[in-house]
């Protein structure tokens, strides 16, 4: 089928910035594979019974959506299991591979409902709330095809610097310096390779935007440089709501020049979150993005190089007015006798007072041009508040690159930064659920992401975080965090795993080479570094099903443990591949499988990295930092079958990196199994 893309035009939408490529409109009556209703609110499609349909970027369930209604609308929500239908990113772009082969792509900023066989078991119905709305429809000969060409119509992926692809250590409940220190020296203790700390809410004053605790950090820029003189980069948290106090500048300020969001009639729209009553910027309109972007030098200027954008959807946990109504609702309850109806009612009322319909209803922007009411233009919130930090911070830090990434998000933010997949649990499913994210996020353009590593709530276990690690390795955003009131989950409060977590993370390191050669390869061309195997096995029905094993990069393929308790697993092999099956970057053995499904053992502390034939994989000898690393001394994982090549990117890791050419080098392997690098001097060893 001839690769396009066809976009229709319906209503008056406003300019999300999705898309990069000004295509032209074609007219809605030519429109090939989808039925739409008279109205424009509905687009349907007949699935065949072998259809996949990938994407929806954050989302819940499989790789292959079929089979439930997902309506994506950021949302606040600590609880990933699968019966719910929206996470943190609204990402309107799926690929129906099978009998056809098209992706859509529905631009809107209202919510979008995605019923994917859900109500009738072959229809695919998708279903919008506001009418103003681009349609894209790309046609192509492979969902590896459609996905390119998506990725080339949305722009290139953010890329942060070098070390983010570093381990990072991050709990909410750090609260002081001499917590923070102790955190890095356990880490240097014990060996475990760290590039990051993360400073959650407790670093600020308050809960204040852009303030420091003076007390509890009271030399924060000496505590940077002194973090920095080891390796370790402290990165802090920004969340959405800026606190209502007199006196902070933040506040007054933004108050000042009106770029707080109103209400209906203009006058503030007060909620409340971490800081309790808090506004909301308007980041909508540039003077505001500019402004509030413009604030991340208090940080920069401390020696700062990078940031989590939080609690963007916004989340909101109360405002006045519905907290009110409830308190009311709440006195009629009072000395009644509560039957089945009545506290099931009574129940709910509390749930609602959070993140509640109502409250979105209630305040406004300034977006377009327009006064537009917060719930029709919801999905693009966190996208505009990441989009104000990474404009200012090209300004502020001009040439370099700055980690940056966001909970809520929106196609269009993954040029500014990447995302982490939010407060998801300690638990085995929520392993095998991030498994199951990586790659849909990838089509979607976000190719720096991770999820929490052990978990956020709830308690750790010491296997979970290993099988975790093992999984995480190869997700470019490679963070620990858990929320406050947790069991601690930091790699050293597990001692007797302590020479284990230090091998693991070490492995991180000794990929990193190639982990950022393939990251940047996808970045800038485009591509996948993380695919569901029927992306490059499009034939094999088998290859097809398969939801637990992933692609990562050209030459490799994983099969992370994602079950408590598992000596092993089963593996699906698509072609003959070489296993490494590694303990360590010095202690690991190495098997050959046919093509075929095999259960092959894998301890808790084994690492399964699967070769395909006549790939190259370069690996670096570990080190603590990823500044550290040193590629002197460069080792050769490979399966040569015939003869091989491979395109090895690297670069200074900091500067902005816009092509590959500079930094690709050329590794050789002849049919002898003699390994050249064009243009390298150093010692090259095959493993
Ligand atoms: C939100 C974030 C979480 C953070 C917490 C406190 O729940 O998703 O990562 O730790 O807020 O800031």
């Amino acid at each position: 089928m001839k690769s396009m893309i066809n976009k229709y035009i319906f209503g008056n939408p406003i300019n999300t910035c999705a898309v990069e490529d000004n295509i032209p409109e074609s007219a809605a009556d030519q429109i090939q594979h989808i039925g739409l209703s008279s109205d424009r609110m509905h687009i349907s499609y007949r699935m065949d019974d072998n259809d996949i349909v990938y994407g929806l970027g954050e989302q819940v369930r499989g790789i292959n959506k079929r089979g439930w209604i997902y309506d994506n609308c950021c949302t606040d929500d600590s609880t990933h299991t699968e019966g719910k239908h929206s996470l943190y990113g609204a990402h309107n772009f799926i690929v129906i591979d099978g009998k056809e082969h098209f992706g859509l792509f529905i631009d809107t900023p209202g919510e979008v409902r995605f019923d994917i066989g859900y109500s009738e078991q072959d229809i695919l119905e998708i279903g919008l709330k506001e009418p103003g709305y681009s349609l894209y429809l790309i046609a192509g000969s492979s969902a590896a095809d459609i996905v390119h060409q998506f990725r080339i119509l949305i722009g290139k992926s953010y890329i942060p610097p070098k070390w983010a692809f570093g381990f990072g250590q991050s709990r909410w409940s750090y609260m002081n310096e001499n917590e923070v220190r102790e955190v890095a020296d356990r880490y240097r203790q014990q060996h475990i390779p760290l590039d990051s700390i993360y400073l959650d809410i407790d670093y600020m004053d308050h809960y204040k935007d852009f303030t420091v605790n003076e007390e509890t950090f009271p030399e924060f820029q000496n505590f940077v440089g002194e973090m920095k003189s080891r390796h370790i980069h402290l990165v802090p948290i920004i969340d959405a709501g800026v606190k209502k106090e007199d006196g902070y500048p933040v506040y007054e300020e933004g108050k000042a020049k009106g770029y707080f969001c109103t209400d209906s009639d203009g006058n503030d729209f007060v909620a409340a979150v971490w800081p309790g009553q808090a506004m909301f910027p308007d980041f909508f309109q540039p003077a505001v993005r500019e402004w509030f972007g413009n604030y991340y030098r208090t940080l920069t200027d401390r020696g700062i190089d990078g940031f989590w954008n939080d609690m963007n959807e916004p989340a909101i946990f109360y405002s006045e007015r519905r907290l009110k109504k409830v308190f009311e609702k709440i006195e009629d309850y009072k000395g009644r006798n509560l039957d089945i109806q009545s506290f099931f009612e009574f129940e709910e009322l509390i749930g609602s007072i959070s993140n509640s319909p109502e409250d979105y209803e209630a305040f406004y922007h300034m977006a377009d041009g327009r006064k537009i009411r917060h719930d029709k233009i919801h999905n693009l919130y966190g996208y505009n508040m990441t989009k104000a930090a990474a404009e200012q911070l090209r300004v502020l830090v001009p040439d370099k690159r700055v980690l940056l990434f966001s909970r809520s998000s929106y196609i269009g933010m993954h040029r500014y930064g990447g995302i982490w997949t939010g407060d998801n649990r300690s638990w085995w499913e929520q392993l095998e659920l991030s498994v199951r994210q990586m790659p849909s996020l990838n089509m979607c353009g976000f190719l720096f992401s991770g999820s929490d590593i052990g978990g956020f709530s709830d308690d750790a276990t010491a296997d979970l975080m290993m099988r975790w690690l093992e999984f995480g390795i190869f997700t470019p955003l490679m963070r620990n965090h858990s929320a406050s009131g947790t069991r601690r989950q930091e790699l050293t409060e597990f001692p007797e795993m302590a020479a284990d977590f230090s091998n693991i993370v070490g492995l991180r390191y000794m990929l990193m080479p190639y982990i950022y050669s393939e990251f940047m390869k996808a970045a800038l061309t485009d591509t996948m570094y993380i695919r569901p195997l029927a992306f490059d096995y499009q034939d094999d029905q088998r290859a097809r099903s398969v939801e637990d094993q992933l692609l990562v990069g050209e030459s490799i393929m994983i099969a992370p443990v994602c079950r408590q308790n598992a000596v092993g697993r089963y593996v699906y092999i698509p072609e003959d591949m070489k296993m490494y099956r590694f303990r360590s970057e010095t202690d690991f053995d190495t098997e050959y499988y046919h093509q075929g499904e095999y259960f092959i053992p894998a301890e808790l502390n084994e690492v399964l990295i699967f070769v395909r034939p006549d790939r190259i994989v370069p690996l670096a000898w570990g080190a603590e930092s990823v500044e550290q690393l040193n590629t002197d001394r460069i080792r050769i994982m490979d399966y040569l079958k015939e003869k091989a090549a491979y395109q090895w990117y690297d670069d200074n890791g900091e500067d902005i990196a816009d092509s590959l050419q500079s930094g690709i080098r050329m590794i050789e392997e002849n049919s002898s199994g003699e390994i050249n690098i064009h243009g390298y001097e150093g010692e090259i060893t095959k493993i």
